[in-house]
């Protein structure tokens, strides 16, 4: 069946509505939240701290853990808590996807530990992590060269690019092709591009091009939440 209305009314290029706050968990180094639609995304930083056991460390720079977690509670059906294959992977893409914004050379030997946790979750979720990661690390002070955005894209009716999808347009019959990305607003580097279903090459490039002009609303976003934390304050430690 052809997919001209989404089911949440949105236009194919709209995205869900977004929230985003920095500094909300004291005992972190760093840490935000990052909201888009019903999907809710928490990041707490701990470091930089020295890398025990020590074989792990690198003395040339600091060695960034990201560790994502769904909460059984974030979805209607029960999901097992504790760790699994899917959380693992989007662990380390999501390592993959920061890495390069941090410069991480001022710190040899030492750890950056990030802790993402999905609530609420609506489809998005390594997206979402990955905004929320993004300003928790801004927030813990870490020099890094520009944020990092991320959203997902899918490809319905064979040729239709949806942007920011949701979970039901997630599960609809005959499929989409979801395409999360992550990219630097400033340069437009991608760091993260992954795809779930078929899709040629025009279609990607489309995604690709839609998923940049939403990065672009979405580092909106993260500036004001850095700009309300931070914008005009003396000590932004408190
Ligand atoms: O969340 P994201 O789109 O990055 O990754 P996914 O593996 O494609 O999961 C899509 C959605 O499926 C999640 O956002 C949840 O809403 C849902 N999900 C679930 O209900 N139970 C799970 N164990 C895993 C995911």
């Amino acid at each position: 069946m052809a997919y001209t209305k989404r089911t949440d009314g949105r236009k194919f290029d709209e995205l869900r509505e977004m929230e985003a706050k920095v500094g909300i968990i004291k005992s972190a180094d760093g840490s935000a939240m990052f909201r888009v639609g019903k999907t809710i995304a928490i990041a707490a930083v701990r470091g930089p701290r020295d890398l025990y056991p020590k074989f792990k460390q690198d003395s040339q720079k600091g060695v960034l853990r990201c560790n994502y977690d769904l909460m059984s509670f974030s979805v209607t059906e029960r999901k097992r808590p504790g760790p699994s294959r899917r959380s693992q992977e989007i662990s380390l893409v999501t390592e993959k996807a920061l890495l390069p914004v941090l410069e991480l050379d001022n710190f040899p030997n030492a750890v950056v530990d990030v802790f993402i946790t999905i609530v609420q979750a609506d489809a998005g979720t390594r997206c979402a992590g990955i905004n929320a990661a993004s300003l928790a690390l801004a927030d813990a002070g870490i020099p890094m060269k520009d944020l990092v955005c991320a959203v997902a894209t899918g490809i319905i009716n064979e040729d239709k690019v949806i942007v920011d999808v949701n979970k039901e347009e997630e599960d609809l019959e005959g499929g989409l092709a979801d395409t999360p990305m992550a990219i630097l607003p400033r340069s437009g580097e991608v760091t993260l591009l992954q795809m779930d279903g078929e899709a040629s090459k025009e279609e990607i490039l489309e995604s690709i091009k839609l998923g940049k002009r939403a990065c672009e609303q979405i580092y909106r976003v993260q500036r004001d939440a850095l700009k309300e934390r931070y914008g005009g304050m003396k000590d932004a430690a408190d």
